[in-house]
C-alpha cells in the first residue's frame, strides 16, 4: 500500500476506510472485512456514532492476528461540542475507550465549530459558541497536550479554510498536519491543495464517490451525481475500471489520502485495488476539467437563522 510520510517518519496508507454513515449493525463486519482485504487504515469519529462496533471488530482483528495495532493507521474526530479546552481529553477518553485502543495515530478537530457541551447536534442557533468565545487556537493548544502524552500520534484538522489554517499555523507549537475536507472532481481545491503543499500539512478527501448516500438534511434537489459524470464513466470504459476508481485513483494522483465509505466486500475490494490504478496525464487533464466548486456537505447545519457562523465565515470564501 502506499503511504503518506509525516515528518517523524510515520507513515499513513494513502486509501482508508471510511465509516461515516455506516450504521452500527453494518460497520462490525465492513472492518472486520476490510482488515481482512487488507486496509490498514480507518478514519473514524465520535459523531458517527459507530466506534463500539469498529472497536470490537479491530479487537478481534488484532486478537486473530490479521494485523497489529502498529499495523494498522487509526484516525478519529474531536466532536464539536468538546472544543472547550477541558472537554478536549474527555472526547479523546470517550473515543479511545469506544474503540478499545490506547492511542489514536490521528486526531482531527471535525469542523472549525463549537457547540455547547450538553448538546450533540445544534437544532437552534442557541446550540452554537462563537469562535470569538471558544477560539480555535485553544482547542488546539489542548489538542497539542494530548500528542506530547502520547496518546495521539498526531493531530490535524477538518473542514478548515486556507484562512484558517494560516491563523493556526502562526498560533501553534505543533502545526496540523492533515486536513481532511470535502474533494473530488466536482471540488478540486486547486487553492486549498497548493497551500497544503506548500506547507506539508497532507490533504484527505472525504466523501471522495460524492457521498450518493448521504443523509436528508444534506441534500440538495437535482445535484449532479458524481459517479454518473460522463467523463468518469467514459474513463472508466477506457481502463476497464468501476467509476469509484477512477475518481479514488485521481485523489491518490493529486497527493492527497482518501477514504471511500463502504460497507459491501465486493466494494471495498474494488476500493482498495484503486490504489493501484495509474492514470495517464491526459486522463488527470480531462478530470480537471470537471471542477464545479460544488460541495455535497455545505455545512450550512451550522448557519441557522441567529447562528454566529454563516457559510462566508465558515468557508472563508
Ligand atoms: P455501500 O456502502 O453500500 O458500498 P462516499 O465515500 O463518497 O461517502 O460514498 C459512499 C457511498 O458510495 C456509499 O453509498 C457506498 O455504498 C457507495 N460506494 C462505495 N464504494 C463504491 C463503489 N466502488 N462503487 C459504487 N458505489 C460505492
Amino acid at each position: 500500500m502506499k503511504t503518506l510520510t509525516f515528518d517523524n517518519g510515520d507513515q499513513m496508507p494513502v486509501l482508508g476506510l471510511g465509516t461515516f454513515k455506516s450504521q452500527p449493525g453494518d460497520v462490525y463486519k465492513a472492518v472486520k472485512d476490510a482488515v481482512r482485504l487488507g486496509y490498514r487504515h480507518i478514519d473514524c469519529a465520535y459523531f458517527y456514532g459507530n466506534e463500539p462496533e469498529i472497536g470490537q471488530a479491530l479487537t478481534e482483528a488484532f486478537q486473530a492476528g490479521i494485523a497489529s495495532r502498529e499495523q494498522m493507521w487509526i484516525t478519529s474526530k474531536l466532536w464539536n461540542s468538546f472544543h472547550d479546552p477541558a472537554d478536549v481529553p474527555k472526547g479523546l477518553e470517550k473515543t479511545l475507550a469506544d474503540l478499545n485502543l490506547d492511542y489514536l495515530d490521528l486526531y482531527l478537530m471535525h469542523w472549525p465549530v463549537a457547540i455547547k457541551s450538553s448538546v450533540h447536534f445544534p437544532e437552534t442557533a442557541e446550540d452554537m459558541i462563537p469562535l470569538a468565545e471558544m477560539p480555535i487556537r485553544e482547542t488546539w493548544r489542548a489538542m497539542e497536550t494530548l500528542v506530547d502524552q502520547g496518546v495521539c500520534r498526531h493531530i490535524g484538522v477538518s473542514n478548515f479554510s486556507i484562512v484558517k489554517l494560516k491563523a493556526l499555523l502562526e498560533a501553534s507549537r505543533c502545526k496540523p498536519e492533515v486536513n481532511q475536507v470535502e474533494l473530488h472532481p466536482y471540488l478540486q481545491q486547486p487553492a486549498l491543495v497548493d497551500f497544503c503543499r506548500k506547507h506539508k500539512i497532507y490533504l484527505t478527501a472525504y466523501s471522495p464517490l460524492g457521498s450518493p448516500d448521504r443523509p436528508a438534511r444534506a441534500r440538495a434537489a437535482g445535484e449532479p451525481v458524481l459517479m454518473e459524470d460522463p467523463t468518469i464513466k467514459a474513463l472508466a470504459g477506457k481502463h476497464g475500471v468501476a467509476p469509484a476508481q477512477i475518481l479514488l485513483s485521481w485523489i491518490i494522483a493529486r497527493g492527497a489520502s482518501v477514504i471511500p465509505k463502504s460497507v459491501n466486500p465486493q466494494r471495498l475490494e474494488q476500493n482498495l485495488a484503486a490504489v493501484d490504478l495509474a492514470l495517464s496525464r491526459e486522463d488527470l487533464l480531462e478530470i480537471g476539467k470537471l471542477n464545479r466548486d460544488r460541495r455535497y456537505y455545505t455545512g450550512g447545519v451550522w448557519t441557522m437563522e441567529g447562528s454566529p457562523y454563516t457559510m462566508a465565515n465558515l468557508w472563508d470564501e
